[in-house]
């Protein structure tokens, strides 16, 4: 199974704060917003990860995130020369996803709940044996995404992008696990009123096929997107508060990968040493050491 992060975009919902620096480079609370899709890529037990991304940031994600074997992982780059949607994604990403399927995140998602790997990880095998699989979250302001539409009986009858009359409150949200097809589904695909390749076009192929699940993620579970200065400021604000009261760090790659068995302890050591004598370099210090 392969994965993508697309963490592209102009960000200018953000600016000034996107001027100069990507989006997915901000900070959430402690650490750059790209840590948070990136676990949960590893979380899914994926690790053979592309990052696609605007031509001037793509050298900074580089440089954060390197080849990705302090991760215990394979990171590839890819740029998109312009924002032309997010299923453009699997038509760029093509050979690098080959035989095989592939997940795809966005780069502003930050998913957070308990029994969350096992969720991901029958998503990665439904999708290795051709059902692709969306995850749905109940939200208070659906014009803003992708949205469901069900039946009586809670059957997905089609997905609607930014509705300005949602037939729910249930959205799409930005974490998607497809089959191989992916690549060819998404060349069939022609561009939105807005211009762009629609996720939302590719899933509404798959609910017709009758090969997409939707799994509804349950009020317990947090995910938030990044994408604004409010929901900026909350979700590191969420991130802080958990933290710190449960002394614990969320979406640390080095930790997952250490607790997936990818790296060894004095590989994670070696990874704290490059967060000095930061929080999130003692907490990794820390696991290496076994006192957490
Ligand atoms: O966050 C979930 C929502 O994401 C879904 O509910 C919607 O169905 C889906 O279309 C998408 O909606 P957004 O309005 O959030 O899409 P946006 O254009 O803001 O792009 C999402 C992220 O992807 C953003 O961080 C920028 C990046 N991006 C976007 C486009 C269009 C790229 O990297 N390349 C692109 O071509």
């Amino acid at each position: 199974m392969k994965g993508i992060i697309l963490a592209g975009g102009s960000g200018s919902r953000l600016y000034p704060l996107t001027l100069v620096t990507s989006k997915q480079l901000l900070p959430v609370y402690d650490k750059p917003m790209i840590y948070y899709p990136l676990s949960t890529l590893m979380q899914a037990g994926i690790r053979d990860i592309l990052i696609i991304s605007t031509p001037e940031d793509l050298p900074r994600f580089e440089a954060l995130l390197g080849d990705g074997s302090s991760f215990g992982i394979r990171l590839s780059y890819l740029m998109q020369p312009s924002p032309d949607g997010l299923a453009q994604a699997f038509i760029l990403g093509e050979s690098f996803i080959g035989n095989d399927a592939c997940a795809m995140i966005l780069g502003d998602n930050i998913f957070h709940g308990s029994g969350f790997e096992r969720l991901l990880s029958e998503a990665k095998d439904r999708a290795e044996q051709g059902i692709s699989t969306i995850f749905g979250y109940y939200v208070n302001d659906p014009e803003r995404f992708g949205i469901l539409e069900f039946d009586s009986a809670k059957q997905v009858l089609s997905i609607e992008e930014k509705p300005k009359e949602p037939k729910s409150n249930y959205c799409v949200t930005g974490l998607y696990f497809y089959d191989n097809r992916v690549c060819s589904l998404a060349k069939t695909l022609t561009p939105s009123a807005r211009g762009e390749l629609e996720i939302t076009d590719l899933n509404n192929l798959y609910l017709q096929q009758r090969k997409l699940e939707v799994t509804l993620l349950d009020r317990g579970f947090t995910w938030m997107d990044a994408g604004t200065t409010d929901s900026l400021a909350n979700v590191s604000d969420f991130i802080r508060t958990v933290q710190t009261r449960q002394g614990i760090v969320i979406s640390a790659p080095e930790e997952i990968a250490y607790l997936q068995g990818w790296i060894s302890a004095e590989s994670l050591a070696a990874s704290a040493v490059r967060y000095s004598n930061s929080p999130y370099g003692i907490h990794l210090k820390r696991v290496a050491e076994g006192k957490t």
